[in-house]
């Protein structure tokens, strides 16, 4: 473990000495000279008119430089910014406050304390409205418009999507011998990193460049942003996203907070540092989920899938910020059919503005892929349940076989390979899962309220978009930059459009380029996070730096061993043709000794050596890899809990996770995504929800009441894995970053509600909470 591979395998990350030793340059550790600090206030109600901002008084602190409100920035144009879904948002209100916790005005002073104490010194005169919590009050036709902001709108529908074969769906229904029906609800949740979101803004008044340093796991697509929004040169803005505390969708948006410390800046001449804390981060930058789904599966009597048809109402907040490839509205949710041989599909989304915090980030998935597995996992339980089937075996019934791959789904998606029989007896085997079963009908027979569950999902996930042609991200093309540079001494350096927020990037790319060239990954330097040094391309969200980036690598790495190749033949005065590669030297053919390693050629590519001619000096490639299609890594898993039939109180016993993402760079790292992926799902199935009251009080807005699962909720992971290699993608990987996350909340949940079977409980919504569980089991599920 502890010695480097010259290529694939388990290493320690290279990023581990300094954070382990508290060395880490996060966005909170930036400290400029002069630096100002931002702070903002924000709105008490969920939805109220503004009827006068009063800021004399903050302004006379003492201490203060600058305060910002709405009318300021709609004197600069900057009152309202695009959104990823192209939609507009307040950057500060102007007319309405439309979620609580908007941000309304802002504070820049010489420390962050005298900038909240002058907060409180704001007047700011609301007239209150009522709010729209719920979305399906949101679309009746006596509901409070919410965007009267926009001319002409007299209701909150946002837009309505289908994808799949109405008619042919119909007909598969028409013929059915069962049709299972379910209401269900992904609640509303928070992706919740460590570190919270926030910037440091720094406009040079002499040169007019502005550097932001920030949290974003895009940043390149953030500058250009900032150039279009602010109508700034772009080659006079530099982004910077220093060491990042975990993503998860959270930092893919641009957040007023970031616009207010850049416009703090230009106002005052000054850097100016804006750090969210806990409760601004769970309250108003981003959410989650919020998917109202009915799910109809049509089947025969014995158990084989026909149709999959489903509606979705869909909670997309204040502002329509949904982050997700522009064709897109609801995300890859098109991929609903899961991991099944299903005739016919079809679903329709509706998307409505309600009085909560916009945002709609993928947390830890591509696009709303966890939605969808969620759902037509819940379904297969629901549909055994109705058959009295056994999980597994109508699950093994039905899935996609070898033999079908490449495979177009009745959604007109292409799953590249799978082989998903064999992992999912491989979890079966490792679970032991006859032996729990027989070990449950005992339990049943003896009565008892110490109840066991058996939860059983599988699902494929669809990561690293694009292709560019069919995914852009506010007109920006789904494609990714890298450039490898190897010095005089062949040591390297690697730069990449990607932005590791705690994956290990700067060890697992060093690994790829360790594997095609031979150099140690101790001797490479990944350079990322800083549009000034790195190349174009649109970040890391939904899995896909693997995917796209780490193919990007591997092509510019096998562009430098190609030119390596004719440096060798030059050196030994051979033909090309006549050389062969092993990892690390060219050789001439039949004779191994005579050859050069990397490092020779690396020196000689910078000397006086005579190249061929059309043969430029150095050691060094560029690229834009464009993927040709998304990957499908997949997986299957089993949950098995304990439940205390007189409390509800839920015990994750054991869980078994056999992942395939291809071929596996770092095995180790890959084993960490997954533990912490699964550990999101046991919080988001047990105790996560961003709840509100009837008034819109956000009711989650702290780690008291907003639960995040702990070492004490999970329990010692077990993992397997198969390797099924990506055939279009140069080394076979496939994104596996948030895999478990997508599939480990309906495992969760399918074993709760398998443990109350015998009560007859076929579906509660997450998260099953004590109580939850207790309300189900007495008859009276509970709404969230
Ligand atoms: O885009 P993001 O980095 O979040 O997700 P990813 O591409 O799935 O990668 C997560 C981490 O796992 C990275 O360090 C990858 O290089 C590593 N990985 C791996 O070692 N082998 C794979 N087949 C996939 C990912």
């Amino acid at each position: 473990m502890t010695t480097t591979p010259m290529g694939y395998g388990s290493m320690h990350r290279k990023e581990d000495a300094r954070f382990l030793r508290g060395r880490g340059n996060y966005v909170d550790d930036i400290a400029l000279p002069g630096m100002l600090h931002g702070a903002v206030l924000r709105s008490p109600f969920a939805h109220a008119r503004i009827v006068s901002v009063d800021t004399s008084a903050a302004e006379a602190h003492p201490k203060v430089r600058a305060v910002i409100t709405g009318e300021t920035l709609a004197g600069l144009d900057l009152a309202w910014m695009p959104t990823l879904s192209h939609d507009v948002q307040a950057v500060l209100a102007t007319d309405k406050v439309r979620f609580q916790g908007q941000e309304v005005a802002f504070v820049v002073a010489e420390d962050r304390y005298s900038a909240r104490d002058a907060l409180e010194l704001i007047d700011v005169d609301y007239e209150a409205l009522p709010p729209v919590v719920d979305a399906r009050r949101a679309l009746e036709p006596d509901a409070p418009v919410i965007r009267d902001d926009v001319e002409g709108r007299t209701d909150n529908h946002i837009f309505d999507w289908e994808t799949g074969d109405k008619q042919a769906t119909d007909d598969v229904f028409a013929r059915a011998d069962v049709v299972a029906v379910q209401d269900m609800l992904y609640p509303r949740v928070h992706p919740a990193p460590m570190e919270t979101c926030g910037a440091v803004a720094d406009m040079d008044p002499v040169t007019g460049k502005l550097t932001v340093y920030t949290t974003t796991q895009a940043p390149h697509a953030h500058r250009t942003i900032y150039a279009l929004v602010a109508g700034l040169p772009e080659h006079k803005i530099r982004v910077v996203s220093p060491d990042i505390g975990g993503g998860f969708g959270n930092k893919v948006g641009i957040y007023p907070g970031y616009v207010c410390a850049v416009v703090g800046s230009i106002v005052t001449g000054k850097p100016v540092k804006w750090v969210e804390d806990r409760s601004e981060n769970l309250m108003s930058t981003s959410f989650a989920r919020d998917y109202h789904m009915r799910g109809e599966l049509a089947s025969t009597k014995d158990g084989k899938l026909l149709g999959i048809r489903v509606k979705v109402l869909a909670d997309h907040g204040a502002f329509n910020g949904t982050a997700q490839p522009t064709k897109f509205p609801a995300g890859f949710f098109g991929v609903f059919t899961g991991s099944y041989d299903i005739e016919a599909a079809h679903c329709e989304v509706t998307g409505v503005y309600t009085n909560k915090a916009p945002g709609g980030v993928a947390y830890a998935c591509s696009f709303r892929i966890t939605e969808a597995v969620y759902l037509v996992e819940r379904m297969m339980d629901v549909l055994a349940f109705d058959l009295d089937l056994d999980p597994a075996e109508l699950r093994m019934k039905n899935l996609l076989r070898p033999e079908q791959f490449p495979y177009e789904s009745k959604t007109g998606w292409e799953y590249d390979s799978g082989d998903y029989p064999r992992a999912l007896r491989k979890a079966l085997e490792l679970v032991h899962y006859d032996e729990l079963r027989a070990e449950q009908a005992k339990r049943r027979e003896a009565g008892g309220e110490n109840l066991l569950g058996i939860g059983v999902s599988f699902f494929t996930e669809a990561v690293g978009a694009g292709p560019r042609k069919h995914m852009d991200i506010l007109g920006l093309g789904m494609a990714d930059g890298a450039e490898l540079r190897v010095h005089p001494t062949g040591k390297a350096v690697l730069r990449l459009s990607c932005q590791t927020q705690g994956q290990g990037h700067e060890t697992t790319f060093a690994q790829i380029v360790a594997e095609e060239l031979g150099i140690s990954p101790d001797d490479i330097d990944v350079v990322h996070g800083d549009t000034d040094q790195t190349p174009f391309g649109l970040g890391t969200y939904g899995s896909r730096s693997t995917p796209v980036s780490g193919a990007a690598t591997a092509v510019v790495a096998r562009r430098v061993r190609d030119r390596a190749k004719i440096v060798a033949s030059a050196m030994l005065e051979v033909s090309p043709d006549d050389l062969e590669w092993e990892k690390g030297r060219w050789f001439v053919k039949g004779d191994p000794e005579a050859g050069k390693s990397i490092q020779d050629i690396a020196m000689a590519a910078h000397s006086s050596l005579e190249l061929p001619e059309g043969v430029e000096g150095h050691l060094d490639a560029s690229c834009v890899y464009n993927p040709p299609n998304l990957t499908y890594p997949f997986g299957a898993y089993v949950c098995v809990v304990d439940v205390d039939a007189g409390t509800g109180q839920v015990r994750v016993r054991d869980f078994v996770a056999v992942d395939d993402c291809g071929v596996r760079i770092n095995p180790m790292i890959v084993e960490g995504q997954v533990h912490g992926g699964l550990a999101d799902g046991v919080g988001m199935a047990l105790m996560q929800v961003m709840a509100f009251d009837e008034d819109g009080n956000h009711l989650g807005g702290s780690f008291m009441d907003y639960l995040l699962p702990t070492s004490m909720e999970c329990p010692s992971w077990r993992l397997g894995e198969t390797v099924t290699p990506s055939p279009h993608h140069p080394i076979g990987a496939k994104g596996v970053g948030e895999s478990a996350t997508v599939g480990s909340p309906a495992a969760v949940v399918n074993a709760v509600l398998d443990a109350l079977k015998p009560y007859g409980v076929r579906h509660a919504d997450m998260p099953l909470t004590p109580a939850a569980v207790w309300s189900a089991l007495h008859g009276s599920p509970l709404r969230t």
